[in-house]
């Protein structure tokens, strides 16, 4: 069911630093910084040949990365978001087969402009994933 890996996204207390590294130290492609407001994240977007890399940072308030680097001051990979083609084929499969899908279970925009869902990672090996729609 699911295809490529879309991206890989972490979380990163700086996040000038960790830009400047990955274009300088690791030679990438590195885009500008979006605000994403709906999400609470700035985004930076890392292309790479075969997939891409987020850099988050947190953005307004109740950001959700801020939790997340509150208990990892350095960062760390937040989530890997596989692509389906079909999203609510995708959530109904997977809920069938037992899997929590977050928040109220409907298909957000995500950064990308594509519907997005994020499952449960206690129901995946510790690791939180989204799912796009391409
Ligand atoms: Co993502």
């Amino acid at each position: 069911m699911i295809g490529r890996l879309n991206h890989v996204a972490i979380a990163v207390p700086d996040l000038d630093a960790a830009a400047a590294q990955y274009a300088s130290a690791l030679g990438a492609k590195v885009g500008a910084p979006q605000d994403e407001p709906d999400h609470g994240v700035t985004v930076i977007f890392i292309e790479l040949p075969n997939t891409k890399i987020e850099l988050l940072y947190p953005l307004g308030e109740n950001s959700p990365i801020q939790g997340f680097l509150d208990k990892n001051p350095s960062g760390g990979i937040h989530h890997v978001c596989y692509e389906v083609e079909d999203i609510i084929a995708a959530r109904d499969h997977l809920k069938a087969s037992g899997a929590r899908v977050l928040g109220d279970g409907e298909p957000k925009i995500g950064a990308h402009g594509k519907p997005v869902l994020f499952l449960h990672p206690k129901d995946f090996q510790g690791t939180l994933v989204e799912l796009e729609q391409v």
